[in-house]
């Protein structure tokens, strides 16, 4: 890891951000690393102390429902103790005051979208529909479950009790296990890729913050974006498969980088809540 974004990178992705029309920002779970939540990889990450396989499949849903249900329930708390950081605050204030920004995120903690709620709503209450500031998610939410067996998606929010496979979530139209509305290994994106792909298409630049870009067709989002001629920046302490294409990498952590990044180009370093 390198000490940190110099002055002289901050100004450069500053000056290409300013100059452009058209961003998507890409972000993983290093961005809500900053909000105390883990990511996969990294060390303490997830898939350090679990295996994918046994938690994150529809194979290990059928087989164990009780244990994966148990670890999102874990990590679902986690999130709706954890706050937004000043990343997940600038970058909503960047969309709220740009109007040619799409947030596309890996990420189903949930956060993006408090972030937005609060400096839509906050003291120095950003302009601009806060429906701009709300993320296309990649991998699903931590708040939705869907049927297995009639595939109806609703809200939730309550605690789960998954001390046993009775207590388990039903669905009230037939009764058949819920199971969290996110993606596992081996299942389709959705239409959310699609859209993501069509804006990164069209966007000038990719700022793609805290993943990394290693798991597919997610990582792809910032390619198409290069590929279409525009430009790449990247926040992340470690060097990532992206970081040859970038234009400016900043080796840094996201609440740190990213205010200073946004800040002048319709983001703010201080937005508030
Ligand atoms: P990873 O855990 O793979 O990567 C997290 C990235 O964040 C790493 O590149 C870290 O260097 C970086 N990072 C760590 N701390 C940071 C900080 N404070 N600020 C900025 N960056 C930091 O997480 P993702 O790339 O999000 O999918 O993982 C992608 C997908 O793999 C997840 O959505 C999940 C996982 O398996 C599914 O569950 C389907």
């Amino acid at each position: 890891m390198t000490a940190g974004a110099t002055s002289a990178e901050i100004d450069r992705g500053r000056d290409i951000l300013r100059a452009s029309r058209g961003v998507v920002v890409l972000t993983g779970a290093g961005l809500s690393a900053d909000s105390g939540l883990a990511t996969f990889r990294g060390p303490g990450g997830q898939w350090r102390k679990h295996r994918p396989e046994e938690l994150a499949t529809p194979e290990a849903f059928r087989r164990d429902p009780r244990l994966v249900w148990e670890w999102y329930e874990a990590r679902r708390r986690a999130a709706a103790e954890a706050a937004p950081n000043d990343a997940h605050r600038a970058i909503a204030e960047f969309a709220l005051r740009r109007d040619d920004v799409t947030i596309v995120t890996q990420n189903v903690d949930g956060l993006h979208a408090l972030a937005a709620r609060c400096v839509a709503t906050g003291p120095r209450r950003a302009p601009g529909n806060i429906s701009r500031a709300l993320p296309l998610e990649l991998h699903g939410t931590f708040y939705r479950v869907r049927c297995t067996s009639c595939g109806r998606r609703r809200e939730h929010r309550d605690l789960i009790d998954a001390s046993s496979k009775e207590t388990l979530p039903r669905c009230d139209d037939c009764g058949a296990l819920l199971r969290p509305d996110v993606v596992w290994f081996g299942e389709p994106l959705g239409e959310a890729i699609e859209r993501a792909f069509g804006c990164a298409s069209q966007a000038e630049v990719c700022l793609v913050v805290g993943t990394s870009a290693v798991v597919q067709p997610a990582a792809s989002v910032a390619m198409v974006t290069r590929r279409a001629g525009g430009a790449i920046i990247e926040v992340n302490p470690e060097e990532t498969p992206l970081s040859p294409m970038c234009a400016v990498s900043l080796r840094d952590t996201a609440a740190t980088a990213v205010p200073m990044l946004l800040a002048g180009c319709g983001g703010s370093s201080t937005a508030a809540c």
